[in-house]
């Protein structure tokens, strides 16, 4: 079966169910095609917040699923592929922030959303990168204090501090993406010297000698927006993150040209889901092996934190 005819069928069998699509922007171009919502991490949490239906399928990685899982406890949130996770979340577990909080229960605990439910359970409010900075300023004020602890990503916690003044104790100090931290000045000066003219535009999960680098740091949607407000003289741009968001900038903004910062930089997990599956699911999706539940003593202590940071974003 062909791609074209695949999404056709999906797009059919969309209509006569109570279903909704929501894709990251790494996701497999042909699935951020058929999406009804493609956005980050926030966007997404916000968006399965907002238009939630019967079922949600949930084309990301697991802890963005659980997210919305836990905003939508009575709701069915499915997964095309059970086995697409985030290696960043498995820097923390529940016993280490524990263990952190022991140190000065003063401090509050910020848990970026790439993190298992159990973590953000543990946690006095969750961020994402788009929201960072602001979550860390807010939090500190609330708490009247002026460090927070931050993990699992060190660099978006770095990032973080850099950006609000306060001090973000990294927890634990080697936590990154594999995908964001392989992006090297070198690449940079590369491809710098390639396209004199492009703009450069990375992620925070990168290492701060790259943000240094750059013209924009930002979330995805952040970086998609800050390409849609260019100006007409502004054409090339170089991409500091997963590849798939540069396939959806071609397909959007196709007078512009785009140049990945280093060759390769996918996210294997993202790329786990695809078209077939979500097919089988529409078509079967009381099929409970893709259903993502968060046990609920664990979602209720999970849910605070989350509402918190969309209250403040
Ligand atoms: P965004 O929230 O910026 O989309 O990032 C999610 C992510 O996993 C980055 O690697
Ligand atoms: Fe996790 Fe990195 Fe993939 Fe984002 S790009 S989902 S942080 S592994």
């Amino acid at each position: 079966m062909t791609v074209k005819q695949l999404q056709e069928d999906i797009l059919k069998l969309k209509k006569n169910n109570d279903v909704i699509i929501l894709a990251h922007y790494y996701q497999p171009i042909e699935i951020q095609e058929i999406a009804d919502y493609v956005g980050d991490s926030l966007g997404l949490s916000r968006t399965a917040k907002e238009k939630a239906t019967e079922y949600i399928i949930f084309a990301g990685v697991d802890f963005m699923a659980e997210t919305a899982s836990i905003l939508n406890q009575d709701k069915h949130v499915l997964i095309p592929n059970p086995e697409s996770c985030c290696p960043m979340a498995a820097f923390l577990t529940p016993e280490k922030v524990r263990e952190f909080r022991k140190k000065d229960p003063r401090i509050p605990a910020v848990l970026y959303v790439n993190s298992t439910a159990a973590v953000k359970a543990e946690s006095d409010i969750c961020c994402t990168s788009s929201n960072a900075i602001s979550i860390v300023k807010k939090i500190s004020e609330e708490f009247n204090v002026n460090k927070v602890l931050f993990g699992p990503d060190a660099n978006l916690a770095d990032y973080a501090e850099q950006m609000s003044g306060i001090k973000c104790l990294q927890m634990p100090e080697i936590g990154h993406c594999y995908v964001h931290s392989q992006i090297k000045p070198e690449h940079i000066n590369d491809a710098r010297k390639e396209h004199p003219k492009a703009k450069l535009l990375v992620h925070p999960e990168c290492i701060r000698d790259v943000r240094d680098l750059a013209d924009f740091v930002g979330s995805t949607t952040q970086m998609y927006n800050r390409v849609k407000n260019s100006s007409s003289e502004e054409i090339e741009f170089i991409i500091g993150t997963e590849e798939g968001l540069l396939e959806r900038m071609k397909q959007d903004f196709p007078d512009k040209k785009y140049y990945l910062a280093k060759e390769k930089l996918i996210c294997y997990n993202m790329k786990k889901h695809n078209l077939e599956l979500i097919k089988y699911l529409l078509e079967n999706l009381d099929d409970k092996t893709h259903e993502v539940k968060v046990p609920s003593e664990i979602a209720k202590k999970a849910l605070p934190p989350i509402e918190k940071m969309l209250y403040y974003s």
